[in-house]
């Protein structure tokens, strides 16, 4: 893309020549965040969030200033049941509210489901099966008693594949993501649990996300990475999947670890005042990653609501917020406004997914599995029932096996799949088998044992079981009367080439490639991968068995892409298959794409040729000496297929690839532009900051009751020390006004001038954003002989030089009975057609002649035609 702004891209160029011999960069060559004040208070008229406001209104007015503090700061790590809790307002009788891991199950669990990843499911392009997993996922949560479900995911979005994370999310598309991460997010607020969609923003990769993990592993950087991203690439890229998860009505958004432009995620005012509250209209409450909060009253002012898990760092009894907030609101720093517009968003996004002040218990334990145990687990006090083994799976597992199965990925297939009957199946590889410890060997599934059924870190749950395609396979061998033996070992060369060697051998070959979070390091690869090759000699494994069996079928598990080049042409591997992170079902799973029972899914990356081709990659080395690696985003909007397409660097299955098991049709595009009216910019004002209660200003009303003798070992209160405030706060810096490290109208409630490109009362941005101006049909003809799953694909090509070739803008997932046809039909919303206009901060539509193009895959596209 061009520069926009010359310094800015300069300096890239510098960074990057230095990068062999890192010296730390001048401060003032940095890239920087702009302030963005005052933070945008909540609309208590806002589509979708009038109801749960009037109950928020109701119940915030009755509160003390206490009892807010409570709902805004954690009680600190392992204070409570969950990964993290807030305060408790017993007066009300008000449990405290849980916030708990994660986007593929309920974290650290018992008798709860191991879904497949967010990946994987995206593979599946099913909006019914992107929203049927999240209601199941908030089902399960809800009945253990999780207030906040710490998922979905949109950040990373998947700019490099060897990104650790980039499994928890959906696809390195922004539409794709975007649907994934709505219908996700309206999935698990249906079922009653809030949705928080993360991780806001720029989250791209593990290394340096956290200095003093990084200093863990010897990296001696003093700040977090700093993602550097321009406006234009922030909007078309990165903001647009969190766009479609505030105008679906998520309520809540955790910001991120890292920073973006040098400013952290949890006190940048661009990223939380002004792009997410103001320009999006957020509505619900901004909670900070886990220790990723850095400031107290400035955090505030940027626009977090939420300290998380509520301590500065685990285990140290202190808090930005707690008395600190308490005290910052008594001494005037922090605006009344703003301690009731974080209480008020909180509670609304609780009453919003139909939550009550009477809540069910929470009824598990995050540190534990015992029936028996502290309650307050770090001070090791409060002896109880703690785990109630609640069997919160109902019939989950169906659903599990049919997204797995549709979101696995036929890559390659000479006409071998789907199998019928066949006379000797092999099952060759450590991934077709057990773990021989047991499939939560690992904590956090921090190894990579047997079959590969999810990455590690936050984003996993315990299994409750794992069905391994050596078991599967082996069930439906016996019941076809097939043959049937297992090598699960990727070593056993000789073993592994005299068997497929034999007669009638249809080999199964599992392989796998593993990523996870940067707090556990897995064979060397602390989160991120350290390659797009295959783990534990899997492409010798390959080559073995291929070398020997003519009909050799490949089956991957992995976060993304791993490296085929070497052998995806030898004719004697007749298929090669993505199975993504299937989940606790994976066995049954493959076994019904093998055998033909379910439709497979479509790619939802591209598969380069080698890690090159990519055009960025992680950045493995701090390259700013002791300061903040640098990582700018020069690529702009050519990630992934955009890339691709640009640069020609070498491709072997696009992105949207994927083949079935019958043959369509495509004909009969069809453009019929509707007459939308033109857009207006937003105008108005948000009024002035409204309060809700009253409070006393006398310190003496804010002390421990009983004197603190009661008080919890390290547990975060919002009670005060001593009447002194500034002994309370033990802050060094005690006494600074606002004034003095904040910008003007840092905290001013005065009535404020509404963004254009805003939505007035409208959450995702301006209304009109979203007005259809086309709505675009084909027919979808089943040719073959067999039902089967379609996934049409529309693209659109906006025509300008800075324009990617194509960009996803529709797709559906359709079910064609043979000699049957289908409609697909996309809506072109403004939004779709616009770029991000830099100059007048508002989306608009250029001038450029546009196209649409829909088919099958980002480079099979059948039909075309223009919109005029
Ligand atoms: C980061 O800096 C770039 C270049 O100046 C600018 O376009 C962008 O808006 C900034 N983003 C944030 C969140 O500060
Ligand atoms: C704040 O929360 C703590 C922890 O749940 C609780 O013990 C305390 O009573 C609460 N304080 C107020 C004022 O509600
Ligand atoms: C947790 O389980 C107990 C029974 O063990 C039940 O009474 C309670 O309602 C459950 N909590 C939730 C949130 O369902
Ligand atoms: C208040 O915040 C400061 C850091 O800004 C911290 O050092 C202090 O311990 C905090 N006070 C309390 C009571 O947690
Ligand atoms: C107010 O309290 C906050 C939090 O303890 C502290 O950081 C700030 O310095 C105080 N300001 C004044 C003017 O007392
Ligand atoms: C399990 O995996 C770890 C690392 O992922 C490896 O070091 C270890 O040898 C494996 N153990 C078994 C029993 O395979
Ligand atoms: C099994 O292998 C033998 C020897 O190659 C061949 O004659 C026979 O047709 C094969 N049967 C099947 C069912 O593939
Ligand atoms: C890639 O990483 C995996 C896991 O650490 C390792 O097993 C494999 O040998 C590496 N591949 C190459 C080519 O180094
Ligand atoms: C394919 O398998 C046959 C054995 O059936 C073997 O002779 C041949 O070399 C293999 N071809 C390749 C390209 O590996
Ligand atoms: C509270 O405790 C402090 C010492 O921890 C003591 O100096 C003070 O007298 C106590 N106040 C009351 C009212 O008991
Ligand atoms: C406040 O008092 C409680 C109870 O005595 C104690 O646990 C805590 O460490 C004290 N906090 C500060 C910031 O002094």
């Amino acid at each position: 893309m061009q520069p926009r702004h010359a310094a800015f891209w300069l300096l890239l160029t510098q960074t990057q020549s230095t990068l062999a011999n890192p010296l730390q960069l001048e401060k003032r060559d940095l890239a920087t965040s702009p302030p963005y004040y005052p933070t945008p208070w909540m609309d208590s008229a806002a589509d979708g969030w009038e109801e749960a406001y009037q109950k928020a209104r109701d119940f915030v007015s009755q509160l003390t200033l206490l009892e807010k503090v409570n709902l805004t700061t954690g009680v600190g790590w392992e204070s409570e049941q969950c990964v993290g809790n807030i305060g408790s307002i017993p007066r009300l009788g008000l449990r405290s509210l849980c916030m708990h891991d994660s986007p593929a199950g309920v974290r650290g669990a018992d008798y709860s489901s191991v879904f497949p990843s967010g990946q994987t499911t995206a593979a599946t392009w099913s909006r019914t099966l992107f929203y049927n997993r999240g209601f199941a996922l908030g089902e399960e949560a809800k009945g253990k008693g999780v207030n906040v479900l710490l998922g979905p995911v949109a950040g990373p979005l998947g700019r490099m594949p060897t990104a650790g994370r980039n499994w928890e999310g959906f696809s390195p598309d922004p539409v794709l993501t975007g649907v994934g991460i709505a219908e996700s997010t309206k999935g698990i607020q249906d079922a009653g649990v809030v949705a928080c969609a993360k991780h806001w923003v720029g989250n791209e990769q593990e290394h340096f996300r956290i200095a003093g993990e990084a200093r863990g592993y010897g990296f001696d950087i003093s700040e977090a990475l700093s993602s550097n991203i321009d406006d234009k690439t922030m909007h078309e890229l990165y903001m647009w999947p969190f766009a479609d998860a505030v105008r679906a009505g998520v309520g809540s958004v955790m910001c991120s670890y890292q920073q973006v432009n040098n400013s952290y995620g949890c006190q940048n005012s661009k990223l939380m005042n002004g792009l997410l509250k103001d320009e999006l209209g957020f509505q619900g409450f901004i909670m900070s990653d886990w220790q990723a909060q850095h400031t107290g009253v400035a955090a505030a002012a940027a626009g977090l609501d939420m300290s998380m898990p509520g301590d500065t760092v685990f285990n140290s009894g202190r808090s930005y917020w707690g008395a600190n907030l308490t005290t910052a609101v008594l001494n005037g720093t922090v605006p009344e406004w703003r301690i009731d517009d974080m209480a008020m968003r909180i509670m609304a996004a609780i009453f919003k997914v139909g939550q009550t002040i009477e809540q069910d218990p929470v009824n598990f334990s995050f540190w534990t599995q015992a029936t028996y145990g502290p309650l307050h687990w770090r001070a090791k006090k409060g002896y109880q029932q703690i785990n109630g083994h609640v069997d919160v799976r109902a019939d989950h597992g169906d659903l599990i096996r049919e997204v797995a199965a549709k979101g696995t990925v036929l890559l390659k297939n000479s006409g071998v799949l789907p199998l019928k009957k066949p006379k000797f199946v092999v099952a060759v590889g450590e991934d077709a088998g057990p773990n021989p410890l047991g499939p939560n060997a690992c904590g956090d599934r921090g190894c990579n044992n047997g079959t590969l059924a999810l990455g590690w870190g936050s984003g996993t749950a315990n299994f409750p079981y794992l069905v391994t395609p050596d078991a599967a396979l082996q069930a439906r061998a016996i019941q076809d009367g097939s043959r049937y033996e297992s090598v699960l070992s990727n070593y056993a060369t000789s073993q592994i080439q005299n068997l497929v060697s034999l007669a009638n051998v249809t080999a199964i070959v599992f392989v796998n490639s593993d990523s996870g979070e940067n707090y556990i390091n897995v064979e060397g690869n602390t989160g991120d991968r350290n390659n797009l090759t295959l783990w534990k000699n899997g492409d010798d494994l390959i080559k073995n068995v291929a070398s020997r069996c003519p009909n050799t079928i490949v089956v991957i598990h992995s976060p993304g892409p791993v490296i085929v080049t070497d052998w995806y042409k030898n004719p004697n591997i007749t298929a090669i298959l993505w199975a993504g992170f299937p989940g606790q079902e994976s066995g049954n799973s493959i076994v019904d794409v093998l055998y033909g029972a379910v439709s497979p899914g479509r790619t939802p990356f591209s598969w380069g040729a080698n890690r090159e081709s990519y055009g960025v990659d992680v950045m493995y080395t701090p390259n700013n000496g002791k300061g903040a690696p640098q990582q700018y985003f020069s690529e702009g909007n050519f990630i992934d297929y955009r890339h691709f397409d640009k640069s020609n660097s070498s491709l072997i299955y696009e992105f949207g690839h994927g083949l079935s098991y019958t043959t369509f049709e495509y004909s009969n595009l069809k453009v019929e532009k509707s007459n939308a009216s033109a857009y207006q910019p937003t105008v108005g004002v948000r009024p002035a900051a409204p309060t809700f209660g009253n409070f006393s200003r006398n310190p003496s009303d804010y002390l421990f009751p009983s004197n603190g003798t009661d008080a919890i070992y390290l547990y975060v209160y919002p009670y005060l020390n001593t009447t002194d405030l500034a002994k309370a706060s033990t802050d060094r810096n005690y006494g600074k006004k606002a004034s003095e490290f904040l910008p003007p109208h840092a905290i001013d409630g005065s009535e404020q001038p509404l963004l254009r490109s805003s939505g007035k009362s409208a959450p995702g941005g301006n209304a009109q954003l979203y007005d259809v101006l086309y709505t675009i049909t084909a027919d979808i003809t089943n040719t073959g002989s067999v039902a089967g799953d379609e996934i049409p694909q529309l693209y659109v090509s906006l025509g300008g030089p800075d324009d990617p070739l194509l960009v996803l803008r529709g797709f559906d997932r359709l079910r064609i009975e043979p000699g049957q046809t289908s409609q697909f039909k996309v809506s072109l919303t403004r939004r779709d057609l616009s770029n991000w206009d830099t100059t007048i901060q508002d989306w608009a539509i250029s001038s450029y002649p546009k196209t649409v193009h829909v088919g099958r895959s980002s480079r099979k596209l059948d039909l075309s035609a223009a919109l005029a």
